[in-house]
């Protein structure tokens, strides 16, 4: 059965998920609207990703993310909103102002946002907003799914915060889902694309002892898992969205030189990276998080890509 069209608004449309979600859903055939801070440039200078089909007919919505969107009317008569805005957590050293950026962009976005759509007469059915696995904080080798004890670092604590302001829509009776995104994987951006010309010089190697996990997912998978949370009524609260098999940072390593067909020889000892990237190098690159997909396996969500390795030999043939 065809799914009805549907008008669906997304914040951080330019980024990776972003642009690659408005795409999957305009081929659908639905209305995507793009909350828009600026026409033309996104954080980093550069051109924003553009989705691939345009639907002129389709307007976009000004926002500031501070202030929440310029004309609270123009969330009136959605079905959904996606909301994946978020200042990079990887652009800059984590001074005690970034940091502040950072936490601001997610929590204090969020919630004015959430404030102007619970404000609405007929809020959207559903809210799905962007959260990450560094909710548990560094936890070791243990395995851990959406019942786990949550941490106490400076990225668990935004990613806390950042699901909590969301709750005045549950009390307004909107489906809200909270997307705990592991590291997301595309040969065109994000994380991999950042270690891809590393590793093709021969300059890739294991990160400090390379025994911390990687929680990983396609970016084919983390597009479905949003895709299927939208249309599944009866999915609410948060979500892993990460592969079933969480790697560590050696195997990732091994499989990724693999695929390349390249050594990967020099490892970066964790002082190194200290000195090099000061707290960031413990949150992003050193600390472990062996998460799994317990609530999208337990219904059923079928993984296109569940293994790292066959994902990067096809990724990068
Ligand atoms: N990719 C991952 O591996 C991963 C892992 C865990 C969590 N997440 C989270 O998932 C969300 C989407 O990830 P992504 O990889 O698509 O991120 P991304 O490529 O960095 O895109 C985020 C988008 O947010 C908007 N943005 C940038 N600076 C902002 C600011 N200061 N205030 C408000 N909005 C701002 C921009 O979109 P516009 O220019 O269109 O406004 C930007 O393209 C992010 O919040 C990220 O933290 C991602």
């Amino acid at each position: 059965m065809t799914e009805p069209e549907q008008k669906i608004a997304v914040s951080g449309a330019s980024g990776l998920i972003g642009a690659s979600l408005c795409s999957s859903l305009q081929r659908s055939g639905h209305r995507v609207q793009r909350l828009i801070r600026d026409t033309s440039q996104n954080q980093t200078g550069q051109a924003a990703r553009q989705p691939e089909e345009s639907a002129p007919e389709v307007r976009d919505i000004p926002w500031e993310p501070l202030v929440g969107v310029t004309r609270p009317d123009d969330l009136g008569g959605l079905d959904a909103i996606v909301h994946l805005a978020g200042r990079s957590i990887a652009s800059a050293r984590w001074t005690t102002a970034e940091k502040e950026r950072i936490r601001d962009s997610r929590v204090e976005a969020t919630s004015k946002l959430v404030a102007q759509i619970a404000a609405l007469e007929n809020p959207p059915q559903v809210f799905i907003s962007a959260s990450a696995t560094g909710i548990y904080g560094d936890c070791g080798s243990q395995i851990v799914d959406e019942s786990s004890a949550l941490g106490s670092d400076f990225l668990a604590s935004v990613a806390q915060q950042w699901e909590s302001v969301c709750d005045p829509l549950v009390s307004r009776g909107v489906r809200v889902i909270h997307l705990r995104f592991g590291i997301v994987l595309t040969k065109s951006g994000g994380a991999l694309g950042k270690m891809l010309p590393l590793f093709r010089g021969m300059l890739g190697g294991r990160l400090g002892s390379g025994k911390q996990y990687w929680s990983w997912v396609a970016l084919e998978d983390c597009i479905g898992a949003i895709r299927y949370l939208l249309e599944s009524s009866g999915a609410q609260g948060s979500y892993n969205i990460v592969s079933p098999n969480p790697v560590t940072n050696s195997q990732f390593t091994a499989d990724l030189a693999a695929a390349l067909a390249r050594p990967a020889v020099l490892p970066a000892p964790r002082f190194a990276l200290r000195l090099a990237l000061g707290e960031m190098a413990d949150a992003l690159l050193l600390s472990s998080c062996r998460a799994i997909p317990g609530r999208l396996e337990q219904e059923g969500f079928e993984f296109q890509f569940p293994d790292l390795r066959s994902f990067l030999r096809q990724e990068l043939a």
